[in-house]
C-alpha cells in the first residue's frame, strides 16, 4: 500500500511513522508513506499557500493552485487512485472504511490547514472526503495519520500476530473482550479463573460472551450491523431478559417514604 500525503506540515508525520508498528511495516515493504510538502509547489517568491477569503470575513483559505500542482505532479492527471480530502465535513471514518481502503494499492491524502481550503479542491480534485469525528482540528494531519494507521493494520503481515487485526474491537463488529496478563493476582484483584483453566473451548466461549456483554452495555448500536450465531443470539436474549426482570422486580426496600 502506497500513501501519498499532501500537507504543509510533513514533519508532523515522521515521529509517529518512525516509532510505531508502522515503521516495521515500511521496513518490510508492506506500506510506503510519501510525504509531499504543498509549499514546494507554490510559485511566488514567498511560497504563498494561503490567501484571504473572497467575500471577506476572518481567516485565511488554502489556495487551489499549489494543491492541484502538487497532486498532479506527483500522481499525474487524472490521479490513478482515490484522492481523499481530510475534513470534518466528510463521511465519518470507521473500521469498515479502513478495511475497504486497506485492499487498495495506493491512496492520496490531502490535509487542509488554516480556516479552510478553496472549494475547487473539494469539487474537482478530491474523489472522497473523510472526517475522523465530529470535532474540528487545526488541520487534517492528525486525521491522515489516523487513516494511515487504521488502514495499515488489516494489511497481512503488518501486525506481528496474524490473528491480531481479526480479534480487534470493531473488526468483528463488536467490542473486544477483556485482556489480562501476569500476575494472576494484583492487590487482591484476580484474573478470572477460566483464563487460567487451560480449557480453550471454554475460554473462547467466555471471550465471545464478554464481547457480547460489553457491546450490550456500552455500544448496543453495534448490534444493528453485527452478524451473530444462534448461540450468541440466545446469549444476547438472555441478557435482555435478565434486564427486563431486573426492571420489573420491585426494589427490595420500596416502602413509601412520604
Ligand atoms: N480536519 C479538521 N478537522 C478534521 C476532522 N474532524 N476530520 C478530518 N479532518 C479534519
Amino acid at each position: 500500500m502506497r500513501f501519498d500525503v499532501f500537507t504543509l506540515l510533513p514533519e508532523v508525520f515522521k515521529p509517529y511513522l518512525s516509532t510505531s508498528i508502522l515503521q516495521r511495516a515500511s521496513q518490510k515493504g508492506l506500506i510506503e508513506v510519501h510525504l509531499h510538502n504543498i509549499r514546494h509547489w507554490a510559485t511566488d517568491k514567498h511560497q504563498t499557500t494561503d490567501d484571504e477569503p473572497y467575500g471577506g470575513g476572518g481567516g485565511m483559505v488554502m489556495k487551489v493552485e499549489p494543491i492541484f500542482a502538487a497532486v498532479e505532479d506527483v500522481l499525474g492527471s487524472p490521479p490513478p487512485c482515490p484522492v481523499i480530502l481530510l475534513t470534518p465535513q466528510g463521511r465519518l471514518f470507521n473500521q469498515q472504511i479502513a478495511e475497504e481502503l486497506s485492499h487498495l494499492s495506493q491512496i492520496a491524502l490531502i490535509c487542509g490547514r488554516y480556516e479552510g481550503l478553496d472549494e475547487r479542491v473539494r469539487e474537482h480534485l478530491a474523489s472522497d472526503e473523510i472526517s475522523i469525528g465530529d470535532y474540528v482540528l487545526t488541520g487534517g494531519e492528525l486525521a491522515a495519520l489516523i487513516l494511515i494507521d487504521a488502514i495499515s493494520r488489516p494489511i497481512p503481515g503488518v501486525l506481528g500476530d496474524p490473528m491480531g487485526a481479526q480479534a480487534d474491537s470493531f473488526a468483528m463488529g463488536l467490542l473486544e473482550y477483556p485482556h489480562y496478563t501476569r500476575p494472576p493476582e494484583f492487590r487482591g484483584w484476580k484474573v478470572p479463573d477460566i483464563l487460567l483453566s487451560g480449557d480453550h473451548g471454554k475460554i473462547a466461549r467466555w471471550r465471545r460472551e464478554q464481547s457480547l456483554l460489553r457491546t450490550w452495555q456500552r455500544r448496543p448500536d453495534l448490534f444493528e450491523k453485527a452478524t451473530l450465531t444462534q448461540t450468541e443470539q440466545r446469549f444476547l436474549e438472555s441478557l435482555q431478559q435478565s434486564q427486563i426482570e431486573k426492571n420489573q422486580n420491585p426494589p427490595e426496600n420500596n416502602e413509601s417514604r412520604d
